[in-house]
């Protein structure tokens, strides 16, 4: 275990906690963006409510259900499907970055990160319902999101993917779980995140541009 890692013990016995539980569903493919580049694997990600990119899940009360049966829960209304999770699908727990939630809580908040694999068929099944059934659609989750895991010209694909804004330490959840399960080769994923760096500095100057299209557009009072 990492340093500021706790484990699902720990967790569970840390008093004025509060627990939050999110899962990053996944699976293989075969499919080829278009018809030449291997997608390889299917992972998903959402929009939140808030404008962040984050797993789907949510806030869990031990008290009341497990955090896996919590997270069960979380799944139906965020994507529609009540996707069984269990306690091997547990990879860690650790308290919330102090920015995340903003303004500070009266509690600490411990965010407990699982991965489960699934087959294509059930990701896009996920995928359906959450655009469909899900309570939640359109209001707390604006929708699913797959993560690119390749490179296209022009620092496009994943090292654009991870230029994005996310919730917590969502980002590092992500990247830790694509060196853990390998699904992208190291030295890829660095110079993703070195591109994705060089991404922000651009991204700036597009604000800057968007911002003054709106100071032309500003009407006086
Ligand atoms: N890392 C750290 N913190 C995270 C992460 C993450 N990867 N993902 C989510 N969080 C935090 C969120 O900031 C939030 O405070 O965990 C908490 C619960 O997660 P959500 O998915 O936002 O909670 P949910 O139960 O789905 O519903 C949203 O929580 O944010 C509040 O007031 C908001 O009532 C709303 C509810
Ligand atoms: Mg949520």
């Amino acid at each position: 275990m990492t340093s500021g890692q706790l484990s699902r013990e720990e967790a569970l016995a840390c008093s004025n906690c509060r627990h939050a539980c999110h899962v990053m569903l996944y699976s293989d493919t075969e499919t080829k963006l278009f018809g030449k580049i291997p997608i390889r694997h299917i992972i998903l990600m959402q929009m939140r409510f808030d404008g962040l990119l984050g797993f789907p899940g949510g806030l869990v009360n031990p008290q009341e259900e497990s955090l896996e049966e919590g997270l069960s829960r979380e799944l139906l209304e965020e994507v529609g499907v009540a996707l069984p999770i269990s306690l091997e699908d547990h990879v860690d727990a650790c308290f919330a970055p102090a920015s995340s939630p903003s303004p500070p809580l009266p509690f600490r908040l411990i965010t407990h990160f699982y991965v489960k694999k699934i087959d294509e068929e059930q990701i896009r099944e996920v995928e359906r319902a959450a655009a469909s059934t899900a309570t939640d659609h359109g209001l707390e989750a604006l929708g699913l999101v797959r993560v690119p895991l390749y490179s296209w010209k022009r620092g496009g694909g994943l090292a654009m993917f991870l230029s994005h804004s996310f919730i917590g330490n969502a980002r590092s959840q992500l990247v830790n779980s694509l060196l853990r399960l390998n699904l992208v080769a190291p030295k890829d994923l660095h110079k993703a995140l070195t591109e994705s760096l060089k991404t922000h500095t651009h991204s700036a100057d597009d604000l800057k541009a968007a911002l003054t299209l709106t100071e032309a557009n500003r009407k006086p009072f």
